[in-house]
């Protein structure tokens, strides 16, 4: 397992679980957004780190010497704004990964629905697009990657025992933020999860009792050489 992880959105509301996890687990965890302070207080023995993701100048202090980063950036659905897609899913992503002086494990947050052209989630600045965009340079890095697409997020706490992975993009359903802060961290603690996209949703079972045959059992990924 890993050593100093940054999760970049680790004060929003996904992040924040995937911030205590990782402290529960003795990691030295740097939990980093934009704003001038967390609206709440990040996980004690969490460092908070302001940072912007369109920014290269704010990220290279809090990311030169992590041993792994976790990047669940909510992106804005404006194709002009400054929180466009394309700035938080894609380049946001570049400027993270140019940044991190070592060669990181990384865990991305994408969604379901990435690989559905003309979807009409799409027409928010190219929403899909642009994560499946950021989806495609990360598997490209030759960096040890697990790529995550969750479904709808909710916030429930019961009713949701377990996680179940699926591939290929075809299914829908929702998945709590704690399933998905779980899923994130035991990407990150496992061997077998690297160079692995899949989705993920609530399950009526409990977990597996060992992600690592889970991860195991999904089909790698087959990255294009250009
Ligand atoms: N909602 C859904 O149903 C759904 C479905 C699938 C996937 N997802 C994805 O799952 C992830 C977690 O979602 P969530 O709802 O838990 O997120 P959230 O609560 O909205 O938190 C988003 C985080 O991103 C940070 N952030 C935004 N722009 C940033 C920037 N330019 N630089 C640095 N940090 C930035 C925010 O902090 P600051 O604002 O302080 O910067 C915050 O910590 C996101 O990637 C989301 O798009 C969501």
């Amino acid at each position: 397992m890993t050593n100093i992880v940054a999760v970049i959105g680790g004060t929003g509301r996904t992040g924040r679980l995937v911030v205590q996890r990782l402290v529960e687990q003795h990691h030295v965890v740097r939990a980093v957004g934009r704003r001038a302070g967390p609206v709440r207080p990040v996980a004690q023995g969490a460092t908070f780190h302001r940072a912007d993701v369109r920014d290269p100048a704010t990220l290279a202090s809090v990311l030169s010497d992590v041993d792994a980063v976790v990047y669940c950036v909510e992106p804005g659905t404006d194709d002009k704004g400054p929180d466009s897609p394309r700035a938080t899913m894609h380049d946001g992503l570049l400027n993270v990964l140019a940044a991190a002086g070592r060669q990181p494990r990384v865990v991305l947050v994408s969604q379901i629905q990435v690989t559905h052209r003309g979807h009409p989630l799409d027409l928010f600045g190219g929403l899909l697009s642009w994560r499946l965009a950021g989806e495609e340079v990360l598997r490209r890095s030759g960096l040890p990657y697990t790529v995550v697409r969750p479904g709808w997020l909710t916030d429930e706490t019961a009713g949701a025992p377990g996680v179940q992975l699926r591939q290929g993009d075809r299914a829908a359903g929702s998945l709590t933020r704690a399933n998905l802060a779980e899923v994130c961290v035991q990407a990150l603690r496992c061997r077998t999860a690297p160079g692995t996209t899949f989705e993920a949703f609530d399950s009526p079972y409990p977990s597996p009792a060992t992600w690592e045959q889970t991860f195991g059992a999904l089909d790698p990924d087959r990255v294009a050489v250009a």
